[in-house]
């Protein structure tokens, strides 16, 4: 048999098992994996030895070329794209925003036009409703058909993005019957509003006051009430950025009680807390406003808990850049001016696994999951992403669990001017990437092409087993 590429002497890493094997890769796909292929069979050679030969991640909540808080974020599908593939990451799904008044097809249309000829890597999307007439309704199933199988709802953002509870119920029902899955922003936006005209009054104008004028109170309800809303309506239901404990215990308690609700949370909220505010002159701390905003520091650990008892199901990083310089100033003297959002794509593998498996956490085969087999299988993309098994599109990453690099903007891909994990240490980083069984990435240089990522169709929703 001859094969494009040979990835020899590694040890294939999913997310049941760990087994030392060749993975030969031929027209894009996984054609073999076995004890030992010949060199000869290889048009080329990739030599693992040391490293875990693993599935590309999945990062299922980027923003990317995402208009938002009066500018547009930093990274486009081809910046994003290259630099999700740096950090190990081959496959996103992004979401097509429906404005008001539009057609979710408009969203769809717009986004695919973003993406063409620009990403790296292969995409999808999911569609985020913000305005939902009957009309809009009869749309989703055309939409779940045509592979867009998730859409997201807002509880926040009151009069930009937020629906309220009847119009959520509507669109729970509505995707279920079509097998789509909703994916929930879950804060109740209504109560915030309310504290943050308060702190504005009180002339409480820093960054820090984004985070302190949130509370976790109020993600816990809305999380509540959007299980209890998706238990009503018969649906699933997923939710995105969870970022504290009280959150936590309410996607605990309805999956003990078998619903299927599903959660993720990002490396913002495992690695950043509170304490981040507190920097010189105050106004740094903008780097880190983001929604759900940072927490105490003590959440951290409940939500590593969370990912190493399956409480939490997957990582995604809510990528949705904006440059500290002219935009994140925007908001210089009034913290409700500043884009909310931050930078995050390309060190999703490097973070879980170094907290997670060099942590002593959870397992190598539970980062898989994490970052790579649960979202291919939450958003209908298993198993032709999220494996390494005959068949299955070559994305893989040679992931070498003892390199070392110390996190910074000066080093990083992202189109963004700053870093939030500036200084953090990982244990675990890619050695090389490929996606669909062409190298993106292979010593330490971007070696694929803008453009040659593909979109993905996905399929309905069918669970996470
Ligand atoms: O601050 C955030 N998370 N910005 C992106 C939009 C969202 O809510 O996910
Ligand atoms: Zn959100
Ligand atoms: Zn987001």
């Amino acid at each position: 048999m001859k094969f494009d590429t040979v990835i020899k002497n590694g040890t294939v890493l999913t997310a049941t098992d760990t087994y030392a094997a060749d993975v030969g890769i031929a027209g894009g796909v996984i054609s073999a994996i076995a004890a030992a292929l010949p060199a000869e069979s290889a048009g080329k050679l990739i030599d693992a030895t040391g490293c875990y030969v693993m599935p590309g991640g999945i990062d299922v909540h980027t923003h990317l070329d995402m208009p938002f808080g009066g500018t547009t974020s930093a990274d486009d599908f081809e910046s994003g794209t290259i630099a999700a593939a740096f950090g190990g990451t081959t496959t996103l799904i992004d979401f097509a925003i429906q404005y008001k008044g539009q057609t979710l097809r408009t969203a769809f249309d717009t986004w695919m036009k973003k993406a063409d000829g620009k990403a790296a890597t292969d995409y999808a999307f999911h569609c985020i409703i913000t305005d939902l007439p009957d009309a809009r309704l009869e749309e989703m199933g055309a939409l779940v058909k045509d592979g867009v199988t998730s859409f997201k709802l807002f509880m926040a953002y009151p009069g930009v993005f937020m629906l309220d509870d009847a119009s959520i119920f509507k669109a729970m029902s509505q995707a279920s019957r079509h097998g789509g899955l909703i994916c929930m922003h879950a804060e109740n936006g209504g109560a915030i509003d309310v504290i943050v005209q308060r702190a504005l009054a009180e002339g409480k104008k820093a960054p820090k006051y984004h985070a302190l004028t949130r509370p976790t109170t109020a993600e816990a309800e809305a999380t509540g009430r959007a299980i209890a809303l998706a238990e009503m309506a018969g649906a699933p239901v997923y939710i995105v950025h969870l970022s504290c404990n009280d959150a936590l215990e309410k996607v605990r308690e309805a999956r003990d009680r078998g619903l299927p609700a599903y959660a993720e949370t990002c490396p913002q909220y495992l690695f950043l807390s509170l304490e981040n505010f507190d920097t010189p002159g105050g106004f740094d701390g903008a780097k880190y406003v983001f929604t759900p905003p940072l927490r105490e520091k003590w959440h951290q650990e409940k939500l590593w808990q969370g990912l190493a008892k399956d409480d939490l199901q997957m990582v995604s990083t809510d990528h949705c850049p904006f440059c500290f310089k002219e935009q994140k100033e925007l908001g210089k003297d009034d913290f409700t001016k500043i884009p909310n959002g931050g930078p995050g794509i390309e060190h999703r593998l490097s973070l879980v696994y170094s907290g997670g498996v060099h942590g002593g956490r959870f397992s190598p085969n539970r980062f898989v999951q994490i970052v790579s087999t649960a979202p291919a299988k939450l958003f209908g993309l298993y198993p032709r992403k999220g494996a390494v098994a005959v068949g299955s599109d070559a994305d893989l990453v040679v992931f070498d669990p003892r390199k070392e690099e110390i996190i910074s903007a000066k080093t990083h891909h992202m189109r963004v001017d700053y870093s939030m994990f500036e200084g953090i240490r990982v244990t675990g980083a890619p050695r090389a990437v490929l996606s669909r069984g062409r190298a993106v990435v292979a010593n330490n240089q971007f070696v694929g092409r803008a453009g040659a990522g593909q979109f993905l169709r996905r399929n309905t929703y069918s669970g996470l087993s």
